[in-house]
C-alpha cells in the first residue's frame, strides 16, 4: 500500500510538472532554433513561473567579458539615463534588463499575455529584428505610446547584428495582466 501511494504521489508531481512546463511555441529561442528544450535551471512552479527563465536563459555562468559573442546594448529608462549593458549571444532583453536592475516590466514572463515589456528599438537594429509573430503583433495593439519600433523586450534575442542596439523605455506600460505586479529582478 505505502509503494503505491508513492508511486501516486510521484504521478501527480509529474503531471504538476508537466501542467507548468512552458509552451515552445511562445518561446523566442525555439523560433531561432536555438532552443535546446533543457529543463536544467528548472524551479519549483510558483506564482511567478519560473519555468520560462529555465529554459529560455542561458545557462551559461561566464561572464560576457570571457565570451568572444559579446553584444552590447543600451537600454534607456523612463528617466532618459542611458545605461550600457555587455551581454551574450542568445540573451533575453527582458531578463538582461532584470539582471541590470532595469526597470523593464515583464508580468507574464515572456508567454505573451500582456504588453509591459515594451520597448523601442533603434531604427536600425529594428529592421534586423525577426518579423514578431501573431501573437506579438496582437499584445503591442494593447500598449500604451506604440510606435513603429515597438517591440516587445521578452521576444528579442540578441545576436551579433543586433550589436550597438539601444532599447528606450516607453514613459508608460499597462499591466492589465496582473494588476499592480511588479517582478522583482532576477
Ligand atoms: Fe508579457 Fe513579454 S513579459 S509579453
Amino acid at each position: 500500500m505505502a509503494a503505491s501511494a508513492a508511486v501516486r504521489a510521484a504521478m501527480s508531481f509529474t503531471q504538476k510538472f508537466v501542467r507548468v512546463s512552458p509552451e515552445c511555441s511562445a518561446c523566442p529561442l525555439y523560433r531561432l532554433n536555438l532552443c535546446t528544450g533543457a529543463t536544467d535551471g528548472f524551479t519549483a512552479p510558483s506564482r511567478h513561473l519560473r519555468t520560462s527563465i529555465g529554459v529560455c536563459q542561458s545557462a551559461d555562468s561566464s561572464s560576457p567579458e570571457e565570451d568572444e559573442r559579446v553584444v552590447n546594448v543600451v537600454y534607456i529608462d523612463r528617466s532618459g539615463q542611458r545605461i550600457p549593458v555587455q551581454a551574450r549571444v542568445g540573451e533575453n532583453v527582458l531578463y538582461l534588463a532584470h539582471k541590470h536592475g532595469i526597470d523593464l516590466e515583464g508580468a507574464c514572463e515572456a508567454s505573451l499575455a500582456c504588453s509591459t515589456c515594451h520597448v523601442y528599438v533603434s531604427s536600425e537594429h529594428y529592421e534586423k529584428l525577426p518579423e514578431p509573430e501573431d501573437r506579438e503583433d496582437d499584445m503591442l495593439d494593447m500598449a500604451p505610446m506604440l510606435q513603429e519600433n515597438s517591440r516587445l523586450g521578452c521576444q528579442i534575442i540578441l545576436t551579433p547584428e543586433l550589436d550597438g542596439m539601444e532599447l528606450t523605455l516607453p514613459k508608460v506600460t499597462r499591466n492589465f495582466y496582473v494588476d499592480g505586479h511588479v517582478p522583482k529582478p532576477h
